[in-house]
């Protein structure tokens, strides 16, 4: 063999060799990247409804599920990290078993509440989105005292009641309580909030109770003396019970509906909060796998 002709085919070879091992050497890699998003324990992330919950779960891989009591969990995972799906159910109760549940059966890292809610904010449109710097519930109160036939007015509730009080020898807490979200979670969904194209995404209050308000003046107050930027039906619960176990907590709520607008009912919110959502999982979970 010439020279020129045996110095091309070893130079072939060893570069044949070279991306052999190079190839070898980044699937391995890969493998153990992902050994190591599994190693992480699930973020739970829930949402009410089908319409609230259905389309992440489609999204993640090695699904499976598991019903316990009325509430299913799809368990897989979204890029390689583990993700739990939770439908809730609508309401406080129905929203605080299938925490309770969850935690103790899957132990997860992070909790994330989101769904569709009405704006008490009138600078929010339908499909902006808020961060719940604060989850609230609005429908605990001590009301005035009247007699018999001296009607009722909800407009003079100006007594919260604080069901989750420091002090549990106090038989009337008066406190509107405000559970904080996670700085964590705050900051992954800050972090991913350029992705979402659908609206503004800010912080806020979240609003939760067994209430569907339609009084303007009864939104108004709400959003005057608790600050509140949306109202649903299940996120002050969920961190009630989240806070209670330690575990990190945000809701996110895109807005479907807001009369103090004029902001007609979109279903399709829901969907785009789903999508934002996953995203900003993805975000934390790689931030945990970091400092972890
Ligand atoms: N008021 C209360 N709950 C609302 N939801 C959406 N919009 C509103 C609203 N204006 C959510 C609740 C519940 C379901 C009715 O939809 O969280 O799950």
């Amino acid at each position: 063999m010439q020279l020129k002709s045996f110095l091309t085919v070893a130079t072939c070879s060893i570069s044949v060799m070279l991306s052999a091992c190079n190839n070898e050497g980044s699937s391995s890699v890969t493998q153990n990247n992902q050994d190591e998003k599994l190693k992480l324990q699930p973020i739970v992330i829930q949402g009410a409804l089908p319409v609230e919950s259905e389309q992440m779960a489609s999204k993640l891989d090695q699904v499976s599920t598991e019903t316990i009591g009325g509430w299913k969990f799809w368990k897989g995972t979204y890029q390689g990290y583990p993700v739990i799906i939770s439908k809730t159910r609508m309401g406080m109760s129905n929203s605080a078993a299938a925490t309770a549940i969850a935690i103790e059966r899957y132990k997860p890292i992070a909790i994330i509440n989101q769904g569709t809610s009405g704006g008490h904010d009138p600078k929010l449109n339908v499909y902006d989105i808020v961060l719940g710097k604060y989850a609230t519930n609005i429908g605990a109160f001590k009301t005035p005292s009247k007699p018999v036939g001296a009607g009722s007015d909800a407009l003079q509730w100006h007594e919260a009641f604080d069901v989750l009080p420091a002090d549990e020898t106090d038989p009337e807490p008066i406190a509107i309580r405000k559970f904080e979200a996670d700085p964590a979670l705050l900051a992954a969904a800050h972090q991913v909030q350029p992705l979402y194209k659908q609206g503004k995404v800010i912080e806020g209050t979240i609003g939760s109770a067994d209430v569907w308000n339609n009084e303007l003046d009864r939104i108004q107050f709400f959003y005057q003396n608790y600050g509140t930027s949306v109202e649903e039906m299940e996120a002050a619960s969920v961190a009630q019970i989240a806070s209670q176990f330690n575990v990190p907590f945000l809701g996110i709520r895109v807005v479907s509906n807001n009369i103090t607008n004029g902001g007609a009912y979109d279903g399709a919110t829901g969907e785009a909060c789903q999508e934002f959502v996953l995203n900003v999982a993805t975000a934390y979970m790689k931030q945990r796998l970091k400092t972890n």
